[in-house]
Order: structure tokens, then C-alpha cells, then sequence
């Protein structure tokens, strides 16, 4: 395989060129819709028998940061990003799939008696199973949020992915259902100065097995 360099294709260089940002440009805000777009990008991203099994909760408003901020360690991002993201996951549910599937369908992507044949292995997958639900939550949930950052980070927003939060606490005061697991926080917004530059990683060698 030839080596294919960042600077031929756009889409790598913005994957290589992200880091996570502390702090940003507290003037400055996304609309409500460049919010919702982001998250149309974010539910691009794949989900395991298409469940998209998610939430946002979009926390924009200065009363609702300042509900935010100290039960998230009081981080930076919260207050001065334009938005921080609750990225909820839903547990793993097969019941909900041929609602999920009625548009795929609908669209002649898939034959309606298909369904079954996804509905019936997701319910054995899942349902006896709460650890499987809850990794099917943060599975979705990551997934969303990566297609998010990266697309911020193709806009020429900054953002921070967070795990520095009170779960029950954000659970309470956020709402979230019996059903949902608070996966992480993910601010965006303008980034100002100060921000570190990029963090090397560790050798390939040291992460990859070839087998
Ligand atoms: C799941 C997860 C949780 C994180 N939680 C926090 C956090 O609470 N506060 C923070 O400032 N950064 C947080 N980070 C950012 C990491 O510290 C950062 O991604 C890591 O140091 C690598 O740096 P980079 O993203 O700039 O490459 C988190 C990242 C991930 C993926």
C-alpha cells in the first residue's frame, strides 16, 4: 500500500491534526441550528442492529452551564465552550428495532421480513444480559461523539471529550431516564490561546499485533 501522506486527503489530516481543548473563547456561541447539524453528523456514525440508541442534551444556556459546571469539577470547558454535549447512551433494547428498521424499510433498503432476522439475534444478544446493554450504550454513545469531534474539528472548532463529571449527579439533574447512561460530556466551541500543542502517542509497534 502506497503511504498516504495527511496532506492528500482532508479527511486524515483532520483526524490527525485534532487534540482536545481546555479552554475556549467564552464570547463566542454556535446557533441552535450548527448545534443540531453536529448532531446530525454525530447519528451518521454506525450503532450495532442500527439500535442508535442515544441522546444529546445540548447544554448551551449560561443556567443551564451553571447547572452543569459543579457537578463537572467545575473544568473550564463548561463555562466557556458554546456547548457541552451530555452524550446519553440508551441500554441495548431489541424491542425497539422494528421501529428502528420501519424507515429502512420504508426506504427499500431492507425487506420488512428481514427484520426479524435482526430483531430475533439482538434480543438473544441483549436481553438477559444488562453488562452487554450497558457496553451497547457506551459503545453508541462513544461512536457519536467521535463523529461529532471530528466534525467540529473540521469546522474549525475545538473539542473536549470528558469523563470528569458526577454520573449520578448528571443523571439527576439532567433528567435522563432509567435507561440511560451518561457516556460522557463533549464540549465545542472557538478554542483561544493556550491550548497544548498535540501529545506524541505511543509506538505502533507497542499497540499493533499482526497475526
Ligand atoms: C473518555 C475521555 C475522558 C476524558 N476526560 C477528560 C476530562 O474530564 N477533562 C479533560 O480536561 N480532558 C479529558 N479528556 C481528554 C484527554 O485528557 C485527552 O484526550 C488525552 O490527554 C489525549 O490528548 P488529545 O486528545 O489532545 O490527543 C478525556 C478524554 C477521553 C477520551
Amino acid at each position: 500500500m502506497s503511504r498516504v501522506t495527511p496532506q492528500t486527503n482532508a479527511v486524515i489530516e483532520c483526524i490527525l491534526s485534532r487534540n482536545a481543548a481546555k479552554y475556549y473563547d467564552p464570547a463566542a456561541t454556535l446557533s441552535d441550528d450548527q448545534i443540531r447539524e453536529l448532531v446530525r453528523i454525530g447519528t451518521s456514525a454506525p450503532t450495532s442492529f442500527h439500535l442508535q440508541n442515544w441522546r444529546f442534551i445540548a447544554v448551551r444556556t449560561a443556567e443551564a452551564k451553571a447547572r452543569l459546571s459543579p457537578i463537572a469539577w467545575n473544568q473550564p470547558a463548561i463555562t466557556d465552550a458554546a456547548v457541552t454535549f451530555i452524550v446519553c447512551g440508551q441500554l441495548a433494547d431489541s424491542s425497539v428495532i422494528p421501529d428502528r428498521l420501519a424507515p429502512l424499510v420504508e426506504a427499500g433498503v431492507m425487506p420488512a421480513e428481514m427484520v426479524p432476522e435482526w430483531e430475533i439475534p439482538a434480543r438473544n444478544l441483549y436481553m438477559d444480559y444488562p453488562q452487554r446493554q450497558r457496553d451497547e450504550a457506551v459503545r453508541s454513545g462513544t461512536f457519536g461523539a467521535a463523529a461529532m469531534i471530528y466534525a467540529a474539528r473540521s469546522l474549525g472548532l475545538g473539542s473536549t471529550p470528558m469523563i470528569g463529571f458526577d454520573a449520578e449527579a448528571v443523571h439527576h439533574q439532567f433528567g435522563l431516564g432509567e435507561h440511560e447512561v451518561p457516556v460522557m460530556l463533549l464540549s465545542v466551541g472557538t478554542e483561544r490561546p493556550g491550548n497544548w500543542p498535540q501529545k506524541p502517542r505511543r509506538p505502533v509497534a507497542d499497540v499493533l499485533d499482526l497475526v
